[in-house]
């Protein structure tokens, strides 16, 4: 692990203030008095303190006890209790909101349509009888590979609506990454499209699912949505036309009554080791998780045109497209392309258009914003916004004023959400008509979380001094356990640190109590807002015929965040080249997918080891940030390989 403290200083010095706006505050779903009241209703009753909360939810039953913690840390939220996830985002809402939009939904190319909540419940119970007629029961795995479309929602909740796990992966992800994932989770089926547009370009995402399913067994049957029309290979009694099988299906399909545990979903999200993490969540505690922090944070209201513009593909897209803004029953805005198609005005076209009035984003996307310009927002009015979101990695004080001035025009509260795939939902972020807020600090753990930052034997570190970020108590929507694999859960999140779940993310606390995160202390990297795992990307590098050895380490990167680098060693006889570092590159990407293309390789005669054969990371992070290298070294195999590196980075 790599200390955090050599971030501190960065952030240390910022210290301005941002109260919440008191016009804010006086219509705010939760202003200061009523935070103060849940936090302490939290720390004295946390169990009744949920049990309350769970009432935002409908319950076919009820549950007979709200945590069971007896086998930890293997939790149970909610015990007993029965309830539909897709019941929750759809049929109760059909009294009042029947003719309320679910969906509008923008396609690149400029099409566009408006879902109300009615006929997206009329499209999930029709695709829930066409799972069914394919043979899909309660339990069953789903995978879902489509494009940023309304029927990539209805997907999702049609698999809830019956019982079937789903497991989206994300359409940027290649044909191997599908294959792992749909081996690992056994899944039955998979649901796709014909293609997505991204930047102009189809993403041939049918072609990719043909080479992923002639190595995934246990993958009978493949639904294909006609999303870009351009013709693909369709096998007999494998595959089947969405619209074919969608035309004569009823729109008549009675929610499966699941229990509060039943799995949700599986995502898969990148670890310390070369094998994604299945992170698996249930029904009861991930959706009240959801749709509760989803008030708290976006203080949605039922006028509010809400966007968050992650793909579904991500945990943030499930948590905070799909499950918790439609159990609120909110109008959700979704884009399929990118933020520079056909101009790097498209953000703020859509949310002029459309009237957006929550926005939600990754600070990567802000900086790249800053990059292009401000006369593109400026080219647009973005006066219906009130509140503005950032996830996804610490947005850094420059970035936040931008995003706070050009965007937010100075009124609008930022949320900046801290929180992981594993944690379902958000538990560090301000809640805008309460919390003041720092640029830079995703402020404090909300009702019922409780976070701290210890050191490795789980002692608190004084304020302003780096630290592990642990969470200290079980939450709800928090993992259940990593598909298949209980051992690793138990291990990698609960066997760190004494008793508490390690995030493996680094942070401070300044002397208001607020969390500054400064992101991962794993072999985790973060790149563009996504996790990427240095292992994994290495472990492609050394499946290519050419390579003998692979380290892969981030460098900071102005943009992204965390840029790839990666230290290659050549098999005997192979020639360095500008055209092999190519071929590497597109090696990574056909492995994992275009998010995992390498900024940099660097050929090495050797790569810096320890005495017992580690691989040195802190001095290559070093390299490959172009900083001196300091600090003891006198563990180095060879002096001669750091100078060589250094040669090479000199150039
Ligand atoms: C990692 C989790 C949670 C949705 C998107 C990413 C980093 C996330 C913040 C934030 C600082 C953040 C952490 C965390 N992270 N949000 N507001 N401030 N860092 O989910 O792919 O599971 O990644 O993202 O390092 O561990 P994920």
């Amino acid at each position: 692990m790599t200390s955090p403290a050599a971030t501190i200083e960065s952030v240390l010095k910022e210290t301005r203030l941002f109260p919440p706006p008191e016009e804010f505050v006086r219509q705010a779903r939760i202003n200061p008095q009523e935070y103060q009241r849940l936090h302490e209703w939290a720390e004295r009753d946390p169990d009744g303190f949920w049990a309350e909360q769970a009432k935002i939810l409908d319950w076919f039953a009820p549950w007979t006890q709200v945590l069971d913690w007896s086998n930890a840390p293997h939790a149970r939220w909610f015990v007993g209790g029965k309830l539909n996830a897709s019941y929750n985002c759809l049929d109760r809402h059909l009294a009042n909101r029947g003719d309320k939009i679910a969906l509008l939904w923008e396609g690149e190319p400029g099409d566009s349509q408006a879902w109300t909540y009615r006929q997206l419940h009329a499209e999930v119970c029709r695709l829930a009888n066409v799972l069914k007629k394919l043979g899909i029961r309660t339990g069953d795995r789903v995978t879902i590979y489509m494009p940023l479309v309304p029927e990539a929602v209805a997907a999702m909740l049609a698999c809830a609506r019956i019982g079937a796990t789903h497991s989206v992966v994300f359409g940027g992800f290649s044909a191997e990454a599908v294959a792992d994932r749909n081996n690992d989770a056994g899944s039955k089926l998979i649901i796709t499209a014909d293609g997505g547009w991204r930047r102009g370009k189809i993403v041939p995402l049918k072609d990719n699912v043909d080479i992923a399913l002639s190595k995934s067994p246990t993958v009978k049957t493949c639904l294909v949505l006609r999303r870009t029309g351009q013709p693909v290979q369709m096998v007999p009694g494998r595959d089947f036309w969405w619209h074919e099988l969608m035309a004569d299906a009823s729109p008549d399909c009675p929610p499966e009554v699941l229990d509060s545990e039943h799995p949700l979903f599986i995502l898969y999200t990148s670890g310390s080791t070369g094998k994604p993490k299945g992170v698996l969540h249930t029904t009861g505690g991930y959706l009240l998780g959801t749709a509760l922090t989803h008030r708290w944070v976006f203080d949605i209201r039922d006028e509010d045109v809400y966007w968050c513009s992650a793909d579904v593909g991500w945990v943030t897209g499930h948590s905070y497209v799909v499950y918790g803004p439609l159990a609120n029953g909110a109008t959700v805005v979704l884009y399929e392309g990118a933020p520079n198609h056909p101009q790097e005005d498209r953000f703020w076209q859509i949310i002029e258009k459309y009237k957006v009035t929550i926005f939600y984003t990754a600070p990567t996307a802000i900086r790249s914003f800053i990059k292009w310009g401000e006369e593109h927002p400026r080219k647009h009015n973005l006066s219906s916004l009130r509140l503005l979101g950032s996830v996804g990695e610490p947005i850094n004080p420059e970035a936040w004023m931008w995003y706070h001035t050009v965007i937010g025009g100075g009124r609008c509260p930022i949320v900046d959400t801290w929180w992981q795939t594993e944690t379902g939902a958000i538990l560090i972020a301000p809640i805008p008509g309460a919390v003041p807020t720092k640029p830079g600090s995703a402020t404090r753990p909300l009702p019922g979380i409780r976070a701290a930052v210890v050191d490795k034997a789980g002692r608190p570190v004084p304020p302003n001094t780096g630290g592990y970020l642990v969470i200290q108590r079980p939450w709800p929507s928090m993992l259940r356990t990593i598909y298949g694999d209980d051992e690793r859960y138990r291990q990698a999140y609960w066997g760190q640190i004494p008793g508490v779940y390690f995030t493996a993310d680094g942070a401070r606390q300044d002397e208001d109590g607020y969390f500054w995160i400064m992101g991962r202390v794993d072999d985790v990297l973060n790149v563009s807002g996504h996790r990427l795992s240095t292992m994994e990307i290495e472990s492609a590098l050394v499946h290519h015929p050419k390579v003998a050895e692979a380290a892969v380490v981030g460098r900071p990167d102005e943009i992204k965040g965390e840029g790839i680098v990666c230290f290659v060693t050549l098999k005997q006889g192979v020639t360095p080249s500008a055209e092999l570092k190519e071929e590497l590159k597109a090696h990574v990407v056909k492995d994992i997918g275009a998010l995992a293309r390498p900024d940099d390789i660097r050929f090495t005669d050797a790569l810096p080891k320890t005495r017992s054969g580690k691989i040195m990371r802190r001095l290559l992070r070093d390299i490959a940030a172009g900083r001196s290298t300091t600090g003891d070294v006198t563990t180095l195999e060879d002096f001669s390989i750091l100078a060589r590196l250094r040669e090479e980075e000199e150039g």
